[in-house]
């Protein structure tokens, strides 16, 4: 059989990728309970999901079901009122945001790690800079630049901003601004990365972009995002988790859960009604 994402066959419980490099069928981030209760006001509440390695897992629910707010309490931008983070298995619930990085959990913000009036090289330069930390250092031979360089080339290159590289972050179209921020994060070369509502606003043409880019940079690592666009998710999702009022009113695969009955009925009427009209689209 094969799951929605091109490049993957499942069988049964086992996601093996086509070029021979096996992925594990293992959890890699997962919250037990997690709760975040805003003067009594449960947003988040006793949310139990698994992410597993190499998934792209999207999370979706009607405005205001609770889904920045989860993805602001694994971030650590939020403390949980109650529950628990694991990640590879390890509890995280109190580690610190810079703990986070170091375990390659990272987080891609509208345009944060972007400087506006750097070219898109050198945004990339400086990602890649940082993430080698005290390895880097003026006094190393000039071949250490240019091999900084030449990655940097290179991850241009994978999102497709190749020819962009000279011009000034701020002159960019948005989409790929939108797409210069995904190269940013990907100079941290993380393991999970976090993605709230990643084509947000965009174009139809760019959402084809960035989807095409979100598809191909999680070959080799697991992607969580928030997403709106139903014909986005049902194109990359491998798995679905709905929220509704801060609770999981259903979690499987986009076939099942847009049929599923709680889940029709969370969206009707709302701005994300397409969903009913979609769900029988492609795939
Ligand atoms: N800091 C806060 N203080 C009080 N209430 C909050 C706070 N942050 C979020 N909420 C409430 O929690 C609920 C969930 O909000 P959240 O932003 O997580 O929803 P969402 O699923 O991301 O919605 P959208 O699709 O509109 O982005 C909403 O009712 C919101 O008003
Ligand atoms: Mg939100």
């Amino acid at each position: 059989m094969v799951t929605g994402r091109a490049g993957y066959q499942s069988d049964g419980m086992r996601v093996i990728h086509r070029s021979g490099f096996p992925m594990t069928d293992e959890i890699i981030i997962e919250t037990r309970g997690l709760t975040k209760e805003f003067n009594g006001f449960v947003a988040v509440g006793g949310v139990d999901l698994q992410v597993r390695r190499g998934h792209i897992h999207a999370l979706i629910g009607p405005n205001g079901a609770g889904k920045t707010t989860f993805f602001n309490l694994l971030t650590k931008f939020l403390v949980p009122t109650r529950g628990k983070i694991f990640f590879e298995g390890i509890d995280i619930t109190s580690a610190s945001p810079a703990e986070l990085a170091r375990r390659g959990i990272v987080r891609s913000f509208q345009m944060s790690a972007v400087f506006p009036h750097m070219t898109v090289l050198d945004n990339v330069r400086v990602g890649l800079q940082r993430t080698l930390g005290t390895s880097f250092h003026f006094w190393k031979p000039v071949s250490s630049l240019r091999i900084l360089d030449s990655n940097a080339m290179e991850l241009l290159e994978s999102v497709d901003l190749a020819s962009f590289a000279q011009r000034v972050a701020v002159e960019l179209p948005y989409g790929r601004k939108r797409a210069l921020e995904i190269a940013t994060t990907l100079a941290m070369d993380p393991q999970l990365m976090l993605l709230d509502e990643p084509t947000q606003g965009m174009s139809h043409e760019d959402v084809g972009r960035i989807t095409a880019l979100i598809r191909k940079v999680a070959q080799n690592r697991t992607v969580l995002m928030v997403e709106h666009n139903m014909s986005v998710v049902s194109t990359i999702a491998d798995r679905i988790t709905v929220l509704q009022r801060g609770q999981v009113i259903a979690d499987g695969s986009y076939a099942d859960v847009s049929k599923d009955p709680l889940v029709m009925e969370a969206y009707m009427g709302s701005a994300d009604s397409e969903f009913a009209s979609t769900h029988s689209s492609t795939h």
